[in-house]
């Protein structure tokens, strides 16, 4: 099958420009003005810009969490990533407690055979190195295509590590050049915060933000990068909500550490009053980090402008308001923590980002696609239109109106974020290594059609002679 996508604005992070850009099989092979190229189909893409498939570095999809399991399983999640341009995501294994690595993989990989309908990989979340996988069981994993790992400083009782774990994991991670990722939060204080609330009857979804306050997200960030500099590892923090994390992440950075942060779609439009919403409308906005003060929202768009956080991605964690949520109806800290977005990300950054004059077009295909490709070992495959590179190509028409709304898109959860928000620019056409994932409206791919991607080490090239003698 070849493809000739005629007349389309190239943009990548580096680049814009107009060309034709020829797809034989899953790969692109020419990019050039007027070729002159037979094609099973052309695609006719003046006016339109193309931008590479988007990648979005953090899913959790069919995860077990909260006392119930995440509406959207790989094949509905994924079919609303494509339907939104996403055409790579990479998601979570999460070990069980007593289970070895390969274990967890085994499983994971079980929920997504044959259901997959993009290309996906895994990070690897560590909850137990005592009773569960072993430090040699963890350096293996990089070998396998699994080249993060990650772990969580919050959720105590459920998926929070101890410093001990948190830091023997990333002494392994400088051995193997594994990315380590932190969700940043200081678990002890929140949960004593937490019991406190509850104790005074304070049971609102509200409390789930007043019980976790910024201070608890930057000491956490902080700490994990001052133990990644002891262990000489990469650190990646993700979803960045407040200026309280943001401000140790761009120190790191102005000193050169290795030190990567990113923020997701929502901390830009939902702010800590939402969850004051009556009716139990608030517990839609309980996911971790809480929405916060307006204020950060700000901050967050510099710190995506000047590469202090360097990410975009969404953080899907779908439950349904109507069945799942209200299992903390009576107690906020019942509610399942996390929110949808896999669909809405490139609609909302492109408008409110691009189209609002906060970010360039470029910087825009860097935050959402070149950025989550390099960091997470997929590029240059992923996230840029590039001979050579994966035939994952979005045909983006910048004057197709659309309305964001439950109603119509394709995940299973019953409500949206961003309920009711028009946005001018819309994927047309979306291709996965060369064939048409989304045409018009439609999602045409069939389950089966994604594969799994093993990743690289990130950077590679920087780290010093004994740890790859090590491999
Ligand atoms: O509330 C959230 N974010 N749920 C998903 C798990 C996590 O912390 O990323
Ligand atoms: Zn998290
Ligand atoms: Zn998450």
């Amino acid at each position: 099958m070849s493809v000739l996508i005629k007349g389309g604005r190239v943009v990548t992070a580096a680049d814009d420009y107009v060309a034709d850009v020829y797809v034989e099989g899953e790969r692109i092979s020419l990019i050039g003005e007027s070729l002159d190229v037979q094609a099973d189909r052309v695609v006719d893409a003046s006016g339109k810009y193309l931008f590479p498939g988007c990648v979005d570095p953090h899913t959790h999809l069919d995860m077990p969490f909260g006392g119930t399991v995440t509406i959207d399983d790989v094949e509905s999640g994924q079919t609303a990533a494509a339907a939104g341009g996403t055409t790579c995501h990479v998601d979570f294994v999460i070990q069980p407690k007593g289970a070895t690595f390969a274990e967890a993989l085994e499983e994971w990989r079980g929920k997504a055979n044959g259901k997959q309908v993009i290309d996906m990989g895994y990070h690897m979340a560590v909850t137990d190195l005592k009773e569960g996988g072993s430090l040699e069981e963890l350096a293996g994993l990089p070998d396998q295509g699994i080249t993060s790992y990650k772990l969580f400083m919050a959720y105590k009782g459920a998926l929070m590590v101890d410093d001990e774990t948190l830091f023997r994991t990333m002494e392994v991670a400088a051995e193997t050049g594994a990315l380590v990722m932190v969700h940043a939060e200081n678990g002890d204080a929140i949960d004593v915060l937490v019991k406190k609330a509850l104790s005074e009857g304070k049971t609102d979804p509200v409390w789930h933000a007043r019980t976790r306050p910024p201070e608890t997200e930057g000491e956490a960030t902080n700490r994990a990068i001052q133990l990644a500099r002891v262990a000489g590892c990469a650190l990646y923090v993700v979803h960045v909500s407040c200026a309280e994390s943001v401000e140790p992440i761009q120190l790191a950075r102005e000193k050169g550490w290795n030190v990567h942060g990113e923020t997701c779609t929502q901390y830009f439009f939902v702010d800590e009053t939402f969850l004051e919403r009556p009716d139990f409308e608030g517990a839609k906005y309980v996911y971790t980090p809480p929405p916060r003060a307006k204020a950060n929202q700000g901050v967050l768009w510099n710190a995506v402008r000047t590469d202090t956080l360097s990410v975009i991605s969404t953080d899907h964690c779908a439950f349904l308001w109507d069945g799942q949520k209200t299992l903390g109806r009576d107690d906020f800290s019942k509610i399942p923590n996390g929110g949808p977005g896999l669909e809405n990300r490139l609609h909302m950054i492109h408008e409110f980002g691009v189209r609002a004059g906060r970010i360039s077009m470029n910087r825009m295909v860097e935050l959402l696609c070149t950025n989550p490709a390099k960091l997470f070992g997929l590029y240059p495959r992923k996230g840029t239109i590039a001979v050579g590179s994966d035939a994952d190509i979005v045909v983006f028409d910048p004057e197709k109106r659309h309305t964001i709304t439950a109603a119509a898109h394709h995940s299973k959860v019953d409500y949206n974020l961003f309920e009711g928000t028009e946005v001018t620019g819309s994927p047309e056409l979306v291709l996965l290594r060369g064939s048409v994932l989304v045409e018009g409206d439609e999602v045409v791919a069939r389950p089966g059609i994604g594969q799994f991607v093993e990743r690289a080490r990130f950077g590679d090239e920087l780290r010093p002679a004994a740890a790859h003698a090590h491999r």
